[in-house]
């Protein structure tokens, strides 16, 4: 499985091939654009996602609402698109009014592109490296988590921290039942949460923080040792890596176990119910790249928002005088998101490794495939 998209922040539409999804998965729409929606929800958002109603449009690869096995193709149109096709129309911009990025911003991708790409426009650089393009990243996921379910696996996520306001204690059902404008499953800490949003959004300033995934009945043995390119934790890593703004992955205990010894650590095996088990998950659900049967828990660090409405200092790309960087219209944070996304991704990489691993032409293939797969583990 394998997907690619196209499109600008700003452009008509973003554009999404999709390929190796198995032939005849019944498709949810109203359920995949659910999940687009809830991409663009969250406390700390810009005005632009009071424009976009993310839908996505099933081009290609669906007949019946059903996959079948082609490429799938899908459009997300940019309403925003509208206000901006005057600068980002491919052959029919207008130059007159039009005031080119010369002011790079710190954290994000414009000064770099710029050089590597010998642009000195960098809205050429802004239109590409926005996080627009995750909706790919969700749609995509949207359909992977729709596989997922046929064979029984859960995929959640929430906020664990933002801009410092950190959440304990709770459990699978918290995250189930959530109601919170933030993702964090503890009311009290949503209202912190919420107000340090505002504080700084009249700062002009941005909050990162800390998303936290669960991948639940997931049969052990998915990915592989054999390989680097086949570990799926490291493939999980590099993706989630790979979303904008993220700049650190661990997996169940993560950084902190180096403060304990490998007695306290190693996750220890037992055998109960026909089933081998561990006491514990401290490695979050993998040994040797390979799931272990415990729930696969992923967290990933994003840090904050690059636009900031009271810049700090950067450097003019043309005269090299100093100056205060570019400023557009900007979340405060997209933590929230980032968990949405986080979920997403995750969904896609523990897809691709089923797809890989059982035989796949057909949803039906698949989910007996997986399932003589786990009456297998039972009788080892
Ligand atoms: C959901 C989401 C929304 C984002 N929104 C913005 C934004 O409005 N303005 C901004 O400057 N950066 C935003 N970012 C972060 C930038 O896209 C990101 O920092 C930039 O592409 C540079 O990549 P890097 O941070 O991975 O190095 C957002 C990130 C995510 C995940």
């Amino acid at each position: 499985m394998r997907y690619i998209s196209s499109g600008h922040s700003h452009g008509e539409q973003i554009t999404i091939i999709l390929e190796g999804i198995p032939a005849n998965l019944e498709l949810n729409l109203d359920d995949i654009n659910k999940e687009l929606s809830r991409r663009q929800s969250g406390y700390g958002r810009g005005n632009r996602m009071k424009i976009e109603r993310d839908q996505a449009q099933f081009v290609g690869g669906v007949l019946f609402g059903k996959t079948t096995g082609a490429p799938i193709t899908i459009v997300i149109k940019n309403k925003d698109y509208k206000n901006w096709e005057t600068i980002t129309s491919p052959f029919n911009y207008k130059q007159d009014s039009y005031r080119p990025v010369k002011m790079p911003r710190a954290g994000h991708a414009d000064l770099v592109g710029a050089l590597k790409y010998n642009q000195r426009d960098m809205r050429t650089i802004i239109e590409r490296s926005s996080a627009r393009e995750t909706v790919s990243r969700v749609a995509v996921g949207a359909v992977c988590k729709q596989i997922l379910r046929e064979l029984d696996i859960e995929v959640l996520s929430h906020v664990i921290n933002l801009g410092g306001i950190d959440v304990s204690n709770y459990s699978l059902d918290d995250i189930r039942t959530m109601d919170s404008k933030v993702r964090m499953v503890h009311k009290v800490k949503t209202s912190e949460a919420m107000k340090r949003i505002d504080e700084s959004k009249l700062e002009g300033d941005t909050l990162g923080g800390i998303c936290e995934a669960f991948v639940l009945n997931v049969p052990a043995g998915l990915g592989s040792y054999v390989s680097h390119e086949q570990k799926l934790d490291a493939n999980i890593a590099a993706h989630v890596l790979g979303i904008q703004s993220c700049k650190g992955v661990e997996f169940g205990d993560g950084f902190d176990i180096a403060n304990y010894k490998g007695s306290e650590v190693h996750d220890e095996i037992t055998y109960t119910e026909q089933t081998f088990k561990r006491k514990t998950n401290h490695y979050g659900g993998f040994e040797g790249g390979m799931t272990t049967g415990m729930p696969i828990i992923v967290r990933g660090v994003f840090k904050p928002i690059p636009t900031l409405m009271k810049p700090i200092g950067s450097v003019h790309i043309d005269t090299k005088e100093q100056v205060l960087s570019h400023v557009e219209r900007a979340d405060v944070t997209a933590i929230p998101a980032a968990s949405v996304i986080l979920e997403h991704t995750i969904s896609i990489e523990i897809t691709r490794a089923i797809l890989a691993q059982f035989t796949s032409d057909t949803i039906e293939q698949l989910i007996d495939s997986v399932s003589r797969y786990r009456d297998y583990l039972k009788e080892f």
